[in-house]
């Protein structure tokens, strides 16, 4: 058996976590339903959902793969025993990763595409309309221009992956997260100095209680699990990399910080602008390759920074798409005992394959209308409902339950005080994973099946 790999340093890991942690959710997806939401409850309870659900469950997913130095089937199989039904939970994450990538590599396609329009002058932002028939044409009805580019994504995930964790993972994740924070803080600097900024913050930070539904609460919920990376093993996979002597609470703590104060500054590069041009806040799923393009090319040299915020989703999703690949080639590493390079291609180009559907939601007869018409969701729709909705919260349940209640006490203990200086926490994170974290869960379950209906 070859030895274990390990980060190259302590920086290595907390900054390829982060940009597992930081993509689309923050820049896509944070600001779309804070607007959906009404703004300042929502961001407020975001912040709650993150401290009390968010930072205790990836406590335990780091603890789970420091203390086993396994992926997530290997770790519940080392703990709970060979045969143990919490091995299933393991294999859940393996699937979760496949089929999130297989549709979140869709979005990243579109992303670099908008890069490459915006680089070659080819977006025409004249007003909304004119943008979204782009997004229609380009998206809906070109069926290879999706493919391709989803393929383009997938060769970029696939090409870090192969290069293993220090020399692939954390070397890319070391370069590309400083330049994720230059585009956004020179995005946010620009947002800073338009007439809608004010706008903005009272937007983000003030109190509309109003729009606010218990239902948001969820959606706050689910959606912090989304952009932390939780419920699937992704920052299970890197804790299984550390070695012994690192501080795992400590790590959360940033990576969580980290994370959310990218999904506000995120909120308050794209507000400022969509406010500046009273475009509406709120314009659906286009949000991002719709209103966007329009706000930006109204402000001078529009087309640089329309480069700038497209190439930021790009560096964005690819940071959390090599994550996501990575719990599929560790586990695949640690269970069948391939090569890693033999195990990245075969996962890398199975997500490929199972993402062609979701490149053709839009154009193809039966992945789009049929499917819509009959089960009221295209496959693309589909796959991100089940997986946001019910395989993540399921993954981080069952998380969140076998550390609390399962674990054994001594090695879990030893292994949250190892390197920490946070131990007076130990006891608050127990309470919190037992009790609050599995009721908040199943609640998100419930509504999601309709049957608490907020
Ligand atoms: N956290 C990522 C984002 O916000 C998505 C992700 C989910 C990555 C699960 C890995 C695992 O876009």
């Amino acid at each position: 058996m070859a030895q274990r790999a390990h980060w190259k340093s302590k920086a290595g890991f907390i900054l390829a976590s982060a940009g597992s942690a930081v993509g689309l959710g923050n820049i896509w997806g944070f600001p779309k339903v804070t607007a959906d939401n009404g703004g300042g409850v929502f961001v407020l309870v975001y912040l709650l959902c993150v401290a009390v659900v968010g930072l205790p469950v990836m406590t335990a997913e780091i603890l789970l793969g420091r203390s086993t130095q396994k992926a997530p089937v290997g770790a519940m199989r080392t703990l709970a025993g060979k045969g143990s039904p919490w091995i299933f939970f393991g294999w859940l994450g393996v699937a979760a990763g496949f089929l999130i990538l297989s549709y979140y590599s869709v979005v990243a396609g579109w992303s670099l595409h908008y890069t490459w329009l915006a680089v070659t002058g080819g977006i025409d932002a004249a007003n909304p309309q004119v943008t979204e028939s782009l997004y229609n044409e380009l998206f809906m009805r070109s069926p290879w221009i999706n493919v391709a580019w989803h393929m383009v994504f997938m060769g970029m995930v696939i090409g870090v992956v192969i290069g293993g964790v220090s020399k692939g993972v954390e070397r890319w994740s070391t370069i590309l997260m400083p330049v994720l924070f230059v585009m956004l803080g020179g995005l946010l600097v620009r947002a800073f100095t338009l007439d809608g900024f004010g706008a903005a913050v009272d937007f983000v930070f003030g109190f509309h209680f109003d729009q606010f539904t218990p239902g948001s609460a969820l959606e706050a919920l689910g959606q912090a699990f989304f952009s932390l990376s939780l419920g699937m093993g992704a920052i299970l996979t890197y804790g299984s990399y550390l070695k012994r002597d690192d501080d795992i609470m400590s790590s959360a703590i940033i990576i969580s910080a980290l994370d959310t104060t990218i999904a506000i500054v995120a909120a308050m590069v794209l507000f400022p602008i969509i406010f500046t041009n009273n475009l509406e806040s709120a314009s659906g799923p286009g949000l991002v390759f719709i209103t966007i393009p329009v706000a930006l090319y109204k402000l001078p040299a529009g087309g640089f920074l329309a480069m700038l915020f497209f190439g930021l989703l790009v560096v964005a999703a690819l940071t959390s798409a090599i994550s996501m690949l990575e719990v599929a080639t560790s586990s695949f590493i640690d269970e069948m005992g391939w090569s890693r390079r033999r195990a990245t291609l075969l996962a890398g180009l199975g997500i490929a394959a199972i993402g062609i559907p979701s490149a053709l939601s839009g154009s193809s007869p039966f992945f789009g209308t049929y499917m819509a018409d009959n089960f009221g969701r295209n496959w693309f729709d589909t796959i991100s409902y089940l997986t946001n909705n019910f395989m993540l919260p399921l993954g981080g349940l069952g998380i969140a339950v076998y550390t609390g209640w399962r674990m054994n006490e001594a090695i879990r203990h030893d292994h949250f005080l190892a390197g920490s200086r946070l131990g007076t926490f130990y006891k608050g994170w127990i309470v919190l994973l037992k009790f609050l974290v599995p009721v908040a869960i199943t609640f998100v379950f419930l509504h999601a099946i309709g049957l608490v209906s907020a």
